[in-house]
């Protein structure tokens, strides 16, 4: 007997929902950092391996997990493992949704921000980017007030239900993305000097490759693909009985690479024409680009779209991050939808507020080795361990528990014309496992012994 549950209106929905959480600032404005101080094409190069190989399977594990438990994650542990203490994996799925979204609301609050402050030319020719951006992040009030503004949209999103809130929205918000960034793409690669910026991106120099290359292609791959914490287990639970998992999965690991390689386009020809840096780091969106728009033709135009694009890409991952949590108080505790939104976007407002005045009046406060600030520390958590840590429960937990045959069937069940064959229970069992630990491990030791 199947559980009465909202499912997604069409197979199109699932897809658009789950590629909208994987398209987010891990695409726009970590990426391209990332790519950027780690050698250019070489990364992009073993990063497409680790999407395919990890990135994949792992997404088809967890969603078959929710689509045959019908579940928010913890639910989703227990219903498969009863009386054990498995649940805890998913627990500590909802947990990670909560504590990223926190930080993950700041830095979009930045992006709704600066909206307005390129538009209005706050940030534009004649302004000292560094300074500008120093100073919005430094200051108390307007940073906070953002993060406010933008939970604000999540929280409506996320109360008003799967269909008439997050399909409703992503189809909109969809065609919208899709859009600013083939005008963007098309305003960068048109500028004098953009080729350099384009061979940096797609010429692989194979000196740079170190073993670092991989640890960040691992990390980088679990946040953009929002794995490990349990999004597609919520998502796949408002899958309908005959949906198929292999190919959509499928669609949704390719809408997330090509957005990602899109805003590559973007960024570096862009960077390269205007004779910048392009490994900033992660000044690199906020302090590098806007000093790119301030220089070209019609920069206030392609800027302000830009700040849109990274605006509504975080909103579409942020609905998913409020959602894990969200399912989990109307499934286990009986909270109404409304209710758990409203409370949740509160309490996650607030939890939120150190890692923003972490750049201001609480700069003090870090852990040694861990950032050099707050916002910084909560990132180090959820990505170097608690994203790693809830992708390996769940592999050994599928492979294992479960049986790596139950979610190849799971996945393959329905019409589709990708299908997973038997390598990937080698890819659960494995392969996956013993990355996570090697990434997670060596994450560890290079941050404390460094
Ligand atoms: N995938 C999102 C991005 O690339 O910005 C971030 C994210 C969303 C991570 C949801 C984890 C998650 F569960």
């Amino acid at each position: 007997m199947l559980k009465q549950r909202e499912n997604w209106a069409s197979k199109l929905g699932f897809i658009l929902a789950a590629a909208g959480s994987a398209v987010g600032l891990g695409n726009i404005w970590r990426f391209p950092y990332v790519v950027g101080t780690n050698g250019g094409a070489v990364f992009v190069l073993i990063y497409l391996v680790v999407v395919f190989l990890i990135g994949y399977p792992m997404m088809v594990t967890e969603s078959a997990i929710g689509k045959h438990t019908r579940s928010n994650p913890v639910g989703a542990f227990r219903a498969l493992a009863p009386n054990s203490p498995w649940w805890l994996a998913g627990a500590l799925g909802v947990f990670t949704g909560f504590v990223i979204l926190s930080y993950y609301s700041v830095v979009a609050g930045w992006s709704l921000s600066y909206i307005f402050k390129t538009l209005f030319g706050t940030v534009g020719p004649g302004v000292d980017t560094a300074d500008a951006f120093v100073g919005h992040i430094t200051s108390v009030w307007p940073p906070i007030i953002w993060h406010a503004v933008f939970m604000l949209l999540t929280v409506g999103i996320i109360a008003a239900g799967i269909v008439k809130g997050i399909q409703r929205w992503v189809q909109i918000l969809w065609p919208v993305m899709a859009v600013l960034i083939v005008l963007l793409i098309i305003r960068a690669v048109t500028l004098p000097g953009a080729g350099a910026g384009i061979a940096f991106f797609l010429a692989p120099d194979f000196s740079q490759v170190t073993g670092v290359t991989f640890l960040n292609a691992v990390s980088q791959a679990f946040f953009t693909l929002s794995l490990g914490m349990g999004v597609f287990i919520t998502y796949g639970s408002y899958l309908k009985e005959d949906d198929n998992i292999s190919g959509s999965a499928g669609s949704v690991v390719g809408m997330d690479t090509l957005i990602a390689l899109l805003a590559g386009f973007v960024v570096f020809p862009a960077v390269f024409a205007m004779g910048l840096d392009p490994s900033a780091g992660a000044g690199l969106t906020f302090i590098t680009l806007p000093a790119v728009f301030a220089e070209m033709p019609a920069g206030v135009l392609f800027g302000t779209l830009f700040f849109i694009l990274l605006a509504v890409a975080a909103l579409t991952s942020a609905i998913s991050l409020l959602e894990v949590v969200a399912a989990w108080l109307i499934d286990e505790k009986g909270w109404t939808r409304g209710k758990a939104a409203a409370v949740l976007g509160v309490v996650i407002f607030v939890v939120g507020i150190p890692s923003s005045l972490g750049f201001s009046v609480w700069s003090g406060f870090s852990m040694p080795g861990v950032g050099t600030d707050l916002l910084d520390t909560y990132d180090w958590f959820a990505n170097s361990i608690f994203l790693p840590l809830g992708g390996l429960l769940t592999a050994v937990f599928a492979g294992y528990v479960w049986g790596a045959k139950k979610v190849q069937d799971e996945a393959n069940f329905g019409s589709g014309n990708l299908k997973v064959g038997n390598w990937l229970a080698v890819m659960i069992r494995i392969v996956i496992p013993v990355a996570i630990l090697v990434v997670m491990i060596w994450g560890i030791v290079e941050t404390f012994a460094g």
